[in-house]
């Protein structure tokens, strides 16, 4: 298909459109009002504003230095606006809290905790005792399908196996909201494909909201109900998309033409054509021909 016979990701089905009107109605989970968060000079974050709805899934898509990373610890709470607010469930953010689970990049289970060990550490923490942590432990381990490494230490498993120990770890507190910022960058394509449909599993299967950060728009539009599009210097909302593919979703859609309309769009709100063509990162050909080759059409 051309890119000319793509439809409009604005068109959507009527029941992706009953969908977002459903989705609409619920609760706001997770509201950011006026949100501005400065380091010195730079504007990491200017006039943010979202509401989340319950049990939506949000995806976060923006250049590098956009300030996805900063919104995300300033909505779990590790990090204080310069002025806006937070509300969860309407009530101001200010600290951490076990209502928010964080999964982030790179692996953050204590290296010196077995699986079954980093799993019950929060539990914990939150106020189980040892055998209620341990109990409720081994039935996440058994859900993430790790029953045979309960015993075993961070650096024996692979890196899908860490990320889902560290989103076991999160949803084992029993969060409202999952925040996770680039949670499967450092893995392999094929890792990362089966780590997207075990995170669509679970999202539908438990009563968890979603905010989910990626540089991958593939990602983005398979795992989102809605993208919210940042753009950098200083970090804004461009627009937030509203995927048109239908749920729930499987690999097949990748090449839907709702999936690539949706996928060209936000491509385009981060590279507008006229900064690919001032890109100068493309290589040189005319300096790369040998000066004695047959090229004279070229200079
Ligand atoms: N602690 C800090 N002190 C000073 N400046 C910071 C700090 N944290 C972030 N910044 C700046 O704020 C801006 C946004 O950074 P942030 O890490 O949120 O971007 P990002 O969108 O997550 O980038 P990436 O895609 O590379 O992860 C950048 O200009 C960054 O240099
Ligand atoms: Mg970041």
């Amino acid at each position: 298909m051309t890119e000319k016979e793509l439809p409009s990701y604005l068109d959507q089905a009527p029941e992706v459109k009953d969908r977002f009107d459903r989705l609409k109605q619920r609760p706001v989970t997770m509201e950011v009002k006026g949100l501005n968060k400065q380091f010195g000079e730079v504007i990491a974050l200017k006039d943010i504003n979202l509401k989340i709805h319950k049990r939506e899934f949000v995806c976060v898509i923006g250049p590098s230095g956009c300030g996805k990373s900063t919104l995300i610890r300033i909505l779990a709470g590790l990090e204080q606006a310069s002025s806006g607010q937070v509300l969860l469930n309407g009530e101001a953010v200010t600290e951490p809290g076990p209502e928010r689970g964080m999964v982030f990049q790179g692996y953050t289970l204590f290296p010196w905790l077995t699986v079954k060990k980093n799993i019950m550490f929060g539990l914990i923490e939150s106020g189980y005792d040892k055998g209620t942590a341990e109990s409720e432990a081994r039935e996440w381990i058994n859900l993430i399908g790790l029953t045979k490494f309960e015993n075993s230490y961070p650096h024996q498993l692979s890196g899908g196996m860490k990320q889902r120990v560290a989103i076991a770890r999160a949803l084992a507190n029993r969060p409202k909201v999952l925040l996770m910022d680039e949670p499967f960058g450092a893995l392999d394509a094929q890792t990362r494909a089966k780590m997207q449909a075990y995170l669509l599993e679970i999202w539908k299967n438990i009563d968890i909201t979603v905010f989910f950060i990626t540089h991958d728009l593939d990602e983005a539009v398979y795992l989102a109900d809605r993208i919210l599009v940042l753009k950098a210097n200083p970090g804004e909302v461009q627009e937030i998309v509203e995927v048109p593919v239908p749920q729930p979703r499987s690999p097949d859609q990748f090449m839907n033409p709702e999936f690539l309309a949706t996928k060209q769009h936000i491509e385009e709100l981060i590279h507008p054509p006229s900064e690919q063509e001032e890109d100068d990162d493309h290589l040189n050909l005319v300096r790369m021909v040998h000066v004695n080759d047959d090229v004279g059409s070229v200079f």
